[in-house]
């Protein structure tokens, strides 16, 4: 299974100091064999000879001309590398400026999905606290209306019928754009509930797939936007499967484990989803902005997230993001 290809940013790195004394050790020691070999060679002595018979030439002028142009060589390289080095200085600085861009943008992203979120639950409450009262009122205004008028007034009667009618599809209606503002069960139930809740739903929409999850751990004491944020990728990765992948088996992981990491103890959550329906190259441009959306929540809570998948051999996302991610530092 290829998984798609991770950005890494193209850090410019010096070479070893290692290297350099190495290549300086092989300049000197090619000179003193070069100075060893013409000692016993009589090299100069024997080039003099020999170029003093082409004078005609002016080939005698030949060692001081090669000792210039050595010179030259050596000013030139010197040129290019100071050439260099000014071009390695100026591109990190761009990469420093792209690494403080993306890190503000990150920042923004986060704090404009935990606005999102938090004008959906107000939403939410609005909508069920003010909204859920009046009709309920006038279901009971309506019911009464119909026992009233049921003998006398036959017209009447109908028509309080209707309103109780409509009334209850406005109910229903509401209720759906709730669920849909606020997870069911988040806040009264936590994480794992309303995780179990949403792939129920999606088990009798989607009747050809089959679902199975698997939730490990203590997912309470998490920040509200962590908690979001791990119901929207399951939430996200379902929609897909409805999308993508109708006919596949399912399987949902949620796990909290303490992992080891360069001697450090990290409290972490892991969320994977795999099924093993139709896949997609992942090398090829896509337009959706679902996956994207998922990686922009997990990055901005300090976490990684992981595609994998290829023609025929199913998909599979897998993210992992720090249990304390979200909330207050603790004040020392
Ligand atoms: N479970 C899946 N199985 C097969 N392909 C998938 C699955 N999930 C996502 N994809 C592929 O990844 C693409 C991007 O997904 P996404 O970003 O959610 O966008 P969208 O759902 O709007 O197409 C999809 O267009 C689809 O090709
Ligand atoms: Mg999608």
């Amino acid at each position: 299974m290829s998984s798609e290809p991770i950005q890494s940013s193209a850090a410019s790195q010096a070479p070893p100091s290692s290297t350099i004394w190495r290549d300086l050790g092989c300049v000197l020691a090619v000179t003193v064999l070069a100075a060893a070999l013409g000692a016993t060679f009589d090299l100069s002595e024997k080039a003099y000879r020999f170029t003093r018979g082409m004078e005609r030439f002016q080939l005698d002028e030949l060692p001081g001309t090669l000792l210039v142009l050595s010179i030259a060589m050596a000013w030139f390289a010197w040129r290019r590398y100071l050439d260099a080095r000014r071009e390695v200085r100026h591109r990190r600085m761009l990469e420093e400026q792209a690494e403080r861009l993306l890190a503000d943008n990150r920042r923004l992203a986060s704090q404009a999905l935990q606005a999102q979120e938090l004008e959906r639950r107000h939403l939410a409450r609005e909508l069920h606290d003010e909204l859920g009262q009046y009709l309920n009122a006038i279901s009971l205004d309506a019911a009464r209306i119909r026992d009233l008028s049921s003998e006398r007034e036959p017209e009447i009667h109908r028509i309080a019928l209707q309103l109780m009618q409509s009334a209850t599809h406005v109910y229903r209606e509401i209720g759906g754009m709730i669920r849909r503002l606020r997870p069911i069960g988040l806040d009264e139930f936590g994480l794992p509930s309303a995780l179990e809740h949403c792939v129920e739903g999606w088990r009798e929409r989607l009747p050809e797939a089959s679902f199975s999850v698997t939730i490990e751990g203590d997912f309470s004491g998490l920040s509200d936007a962590l908690t979001i944020t791990l119901y929207r990728l399951v939430q996200e990765g379902l929609t897909n499967v409805s999308k993508f992948a109708r006919r596949s088996r399912v399987e949902v992981f949620m796990v909290r484990a303490p992992r080891e990491d360069n001697g450090a103890q990290i409290d972490e959550i892991v969320v994977t989803m795999a099924d093993d329906g139709p896949g997609t190259d992942l090398t090829k441009p896509r337009t959706g902005l679902g996956l994207i959306g998922m990686r922009e929540r997990v990055e901005a809570l300090g976490g990684e997230f992981h595609v994998a998948s290829e023609p025929q051999g199913g998909f599979l996302f897998c993210a992992r993001v720090p249990a304390h991610a979200g909330l207050a530092e603790p004040v020392n």
